[in-house]
């Protein structure tokens, strides 16, 4: 294989990579879901969003996160950043694998369901 065909092997491969990744982020979690639930108990994320991700409140508003449609790269800067009340997770303390996890165990919540579900509220 000549230099330029080596090269262009290489361009190919990162080109899959990257754009099955891009797919596989849009699909299923990628991450443990069983973990997830490990680190969201460990590390506080249920004190003020809720042992179920239903939500709650610090001083502030915390958004329920059950079922959350945010993509991994945008819930990964919510943690990086830390919105308002909410404390910054570094890297030192939750790596990009945990975010990942966290956000598997999230995902895998039923979160809220319509008042039609439940019989008792409708009889
Ligand atoms: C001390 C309370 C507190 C803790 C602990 C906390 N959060 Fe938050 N979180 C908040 C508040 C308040 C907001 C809303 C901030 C805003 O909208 O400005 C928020 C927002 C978020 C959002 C954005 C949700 C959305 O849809 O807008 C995500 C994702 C999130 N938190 C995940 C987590 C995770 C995961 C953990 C644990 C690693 C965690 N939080 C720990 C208070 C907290």
């Amino acid at each position: 294989m000549n230099k330029f065909n080596r090269g262009l092997v290489v361009a190919l491969g990162l080109l899959m990579f990257g754009a099955g990744e891009a797919a596989w982020s849009q699909t299923a979690p990628v991450g443990d879901a069983a973990n997830g639930k490990r680190l969201y108990l460990a590390v506080g994320c249920f004190t003020c969003h809720g042992r179920s991700g239903q939500g709650g409140s610090y001083n502030y508003p915390a958004p329920a996160l059950a079922e959350t449609k945010l993509p991994l790269e945008a819930f990964k800067t919510f943690l990086r950043v830390g919105p308002n009340d909410m404390p910054a997770y570094t890297e030192s303390v939750l790596s990009d694998k945990d975010a990942a996890d966290i956000h598997a165990f999230l995902r895998s919540l039923p979160g809220r369901r319509p008042p039609k579900d439940f019989p008792l509220l409708n009889q």
